[in-house]
C-alpha cells in the first residue's frame, strides 16, 4: 500500500498527490510513468512522474478527474492509500545537453513537462516554458517552471497572460529565439500543432503520448502507435517520441475506441481495463 501524504486540488477537478513510494522516487526519471490501481478491481490508471524527492521517499502524480477510476483516486484524501504503484514505467526523456529549450504545457499536461524542465535546467540548459489553459484557474505549475527559467502563460479566454493557444506563443518564439528543441505535453490536437509549428523551423520536437495502456510493459499491444511508419509501443519504446514522425490521426481514432468504457463505472471487477484488453484480444483474434 502506497500512503497518501497530501492531496490537494490545483485546478478544477485537477488534483496534486504526493505518495510514499521510496522505490520508484530513487529509480525514476523525467518523462517515466507509473501504472497505479486504487484498490482491487479498479482499473489501471498509467500517471506520468510529475515529480519527486529521493530522501522523503515521495513522488508527486497530477491526476485529473475524467472517469470512474480517475474520480475515485481523487477523491481519497491525504492519509488514505493506493493500493498498487508500478514503475518506474517507459523510457526516460532525451535530455538537451546545452542551448535553448522550450516546455509547452497544455492544461494537466503542464504537470507532466515540469520534471523535463527540471533536468534541463540542472543541466545547465536554458529554459522557456509556453504554458496554457482555458482559463487562469486551470493553469498550473507556474511558480513551479518559473523558478527554472521563462514562462509565458496563455489562456484562451484571455484572463491571465497572452490570449490565444500555446503554439500561437510558440510560432513567435521559434522566429524571435530559436530553440534547439522543443518539448510538448498536452492535448493530442496541441501536440499536433506544436509539431506542424516547429516542422517548418526544423526544430527537433518531442511529445509525450498518451494512448490507452493496459499492462504498461510491452505485453498486450494497446498502446501501440505508428511513429515515421514503425509500430511502436508507447510504453517501452515511449512515451516520449519525435513529434514530427508521429501518426496523430491514427492516435485520435486510437484513443476515440475505448471512449465508451471511460464512462462506465468498474462493478463486479468488470472494470475498464478488462473490458479494453478483452477488446484488444478480440480484435487480435479476428
Ligand atoms: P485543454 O483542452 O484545456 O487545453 C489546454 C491548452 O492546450 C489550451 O489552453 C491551449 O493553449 C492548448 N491547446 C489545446 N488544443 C490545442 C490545439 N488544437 N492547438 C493548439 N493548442 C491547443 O487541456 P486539458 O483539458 O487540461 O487536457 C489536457 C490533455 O492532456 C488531456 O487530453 C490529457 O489526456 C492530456 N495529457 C497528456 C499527458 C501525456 O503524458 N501525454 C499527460 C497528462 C495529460
Ligand atoms: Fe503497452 Fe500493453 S500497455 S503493450
Amino acid at each position: 500500500m502506497h500512503r497518501i501524504i497530501t492531496n490537494e486540488e490545483l485546478a478544477p477537478g485537477v488534483h496534486r498527490l504526493v505518495i510514499d513510494a521510496p522505490l520508484i522516487a530513487k529509480a525514476r526519471k523525467p518523462g517515466q510513468f507509473v501504472i497505479v490501481r486504487l484498490d482491487q478491481g479498479h482499473e489501471r490508471i498509467p500517471l506520468t512522474i510529475a515529480d519527486g524527492d529521493a530522501a522523503a521517499g515521495t513522488i508527486t502524480l497530477v491526476i485529473q478527474a475524467m472517469g470512474h477510476g480517475t474520480k475515485a483516486i481523487v477523491a481519497t484524501p491525504a492519509g488514505g492509500a493506493i493500493r498498487d504503484v508500478a514503475g518506474p514505467l517507459g523510457a526516460p526523456t532525451h535530455l538537451l545537453e546545452q542551448g535553448h529549450a522550450v516546455c509547452v504545457g497544455g492544461g494537466v499536461g503542464t504537470a507532466v513537462v515540469h520534471p523535463i524542465a527540471q533536468a534541463l535546467h540542472r543541466a545547465g540548459v536554458r529554459v522557456t516554458s509556453i504554458i496554457g489553459g482555458r482559463d487562469r484557474p486551470r493553469v498550473i505549475y507556474h511558480d513551479e517552471l518559473a523558478r527554472l527559467g521563462t514562462v509565458q502563460v496563455c489562456t484562451d479566454d484571455g484572463s491571465w497572460g497572452r490570449k490565444g493557444l500555446v503554439t500561437e506563443a510558440l510560432a513567435e518564439l521559434c522566429v524571435a529565439d530559436k530553440p534547439a528543441i522543443v518539448y510538448a505535453v498536452g492535448p493530442v490536437p496541441m501536440m499536433q500543432a506544436v509539431a506542424n509549428t516547429t516542422k517548418p523551423h526544423g526544430i527537433a520536437t518531442v511529445v509525450s503520448l498518451n494512448p490507452v495502456m493496459v499492462d504498461g510493459t510491452g505485453m498486450c499491444g494497446g498502446c501501440r502507435v505508428t511513429v515515421g511508419g514503425q509500430v511502436r509501443f508507447a510504453c517501452v519504446d515511449g512515451p516520449e517520441f519525435d513529434g514530427h514522425q508521429v501518426d496523430f490521426a491514427e492516435l485520435r481514432s486510437r484513443l476515440g475506441t475505448y471512449r465508451a468504457f471511460e464512462a462506465q463505472p468498474c462493478a463486479d471487477g468488470a472494470c475498464k481495463a478488462r473490458k479494453a484488453a478483452d477488446q484488444i484480444l478480440q480484435q487480435q483474434q479476428q
